[in-house]
């Protein structure tokens, strides 16, 4: 490929969102190997680092401002850390960190979320499972992202006939929200295993019974693809015993979010796990999307250089390959990070249970390991994974 194919010379526009806790710590390491990957493949990045989550109450007294969701907006795409923490974490509070999320999916339209789930093969000792039960796990959770109980009004505290408290959240969902998460699983286990399983709770939920309609409609489109529908509390139990059954995964938003962390601990540690946000809408290069690590602010291991950046890296590659037409770059911070492994490199989190197995391997913190990554791409290196 010539060097004006491959798009030398290229900016891209990114809104960057550290947030809170470990957040900042992740976005640096991932912010460094992008820039890596860069310099490498004849491309650069202008950055624009927004204040949002428990940052932004402290700064502007609201999580996410108007003029946050226009920046991400304008950008080529967006890259977040974490938020929230102890510090905004009362109950009575009206302003949450955590409402900067809802503001960006909503206001965005970033309408699926994709959680792939893999298990890298140095990390399968770090894993709780046995051995046997990760071999060819492959797994894409889409979660449905904007509607469900997340966004359904009322929600709020009330107050019964008799004075005592109660509360309500509403769970809905419009047959058009449903179709367009479901098209794009469909769409996505056709470039994969052609397997498509719809996880609901039908035997309860009026919602769950929509979702196994429209399913069923739009799967007459997509012949190719054997749908699966299975109960949530089934595919939780299903997810531990035999998680290689999976391939792609959707599901409405609560469930999604349950399923997907229990989806992490077969990877070995929730540090591991990238995701990206996407909508319909495309820009110059590719959909619009926002990208994060799956894990959280992690306070406990905040600003002690311990948290694990990979699943923040490897959210990096997904924005390159979904939203900046650059799949290359992704497949090279990918080969990468799995070079890095082989090689022994490990942040706290993926240490293996064994004494022995853990005494033979490297272990470094959150900078440490973002270098030892952007190294293992600025030397080209062949792929080893
Ligand atoms: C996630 C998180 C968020 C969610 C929280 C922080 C609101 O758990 O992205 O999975 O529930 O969506
Ligand atoms: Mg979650």
């Amino acid at each position: 490929m010539s060097a004006a194919e491959a798009g030398v010379g290229q900016t891209f526009h990114l809104a960057l969102i550290p947030g809170d806790g470990v957040g900042t710590e992740v976005i640096a390491g991932a912010v460094e190997v992008l820039e890596t990957v860069g310099r490498v493949f004849g491309f650069g990045f202008t950055w624009d680092r927004l204040i949002v989550g428990g940052a932004g109450i402290d700064a502007y007294g609201i999580a996410c401002r108007p003029e946050d969701v226009e920046a991400c907006r304008a950008a080529d795409a967006v890259l977040l850390g974490a938020v929230g923490g102890p510090k905004w974490d009362n109950p009575d509070a009206t302003v949450r960190p955590e409402q900067a999320l809802f503001a960006l999916r909503g206001g965005l339209g970033l309408f699926a979320n994709l959680r792939p789930i893999t298990v890298q093969p140095q990390l399968i000792g770090a894993s709780p499972l046995k051995p046997e039960l990760l071999e060819g796990v492959d797994c894409m959770i889409v979660r449905e992202l904007t509607s469900g109980l997340y966004f359904g009004k009322p929600s709020e505290p009330r107050v019964t006939a008799d004075g005592e408290r109660a509360a309500i959240d509403t769970l809905w969902y419009t047959e058009s929200e449903i179709r367009r998460i479901v098209t794009l699983g469909f769409e996505l286990a056709r470039g994969r295993r052609r397997k498509l399983t719809q996880v609901d709770k039908a035997n309860v939920l009026a919602t769950s019974r929509l979702w196994r309609k429209v399913t069923e409609e739009v799967h007459a489109d997509y012949p190719d693809v054997t749908l699966e529908h299975r109960l949530v509390d089934s595919a939780a139990m299903t997810l531990a015993k035999w998680p290689a059954g999976f391939d792609v995964l959707v599901t409405e938003n609560l469930f999604g979010d349950i399923l997907s962390d229990e989806a992490a601990v077969i990877a070995g540690s929730l540090g591991m796990l990238p995701s990206a946000s996407i909508g319909t809408r495309q820009t110059a290069h590719g959909r619009h999307g926002l990208y994060e690590p799956i894990h959280g602010s992690a306070p406990d291991i905040a600003g002690k250089d311990l948290a694990n950046p990979l699943g923040t890296i490897l959210s990096a590659a997904m924005m390159l390959r979904w939203s900046l037409g650059r799949t290359d770059a992704a497949e090279a911070i990918e080969a990468a990070v799995a070079a890095t492994l082989a090689d022994g490199f490990r942040t706290k989190d993926l240490l293996p249970s064994d004494a022995a197995e853990a005494a033979t391997l490297t272990v470094v913190g959150t900078q440490a390991m973002a270098r030892v990554v952007g190294d293992r791409i600025a030397i080209n290196r062949p792929v080893t994974a």
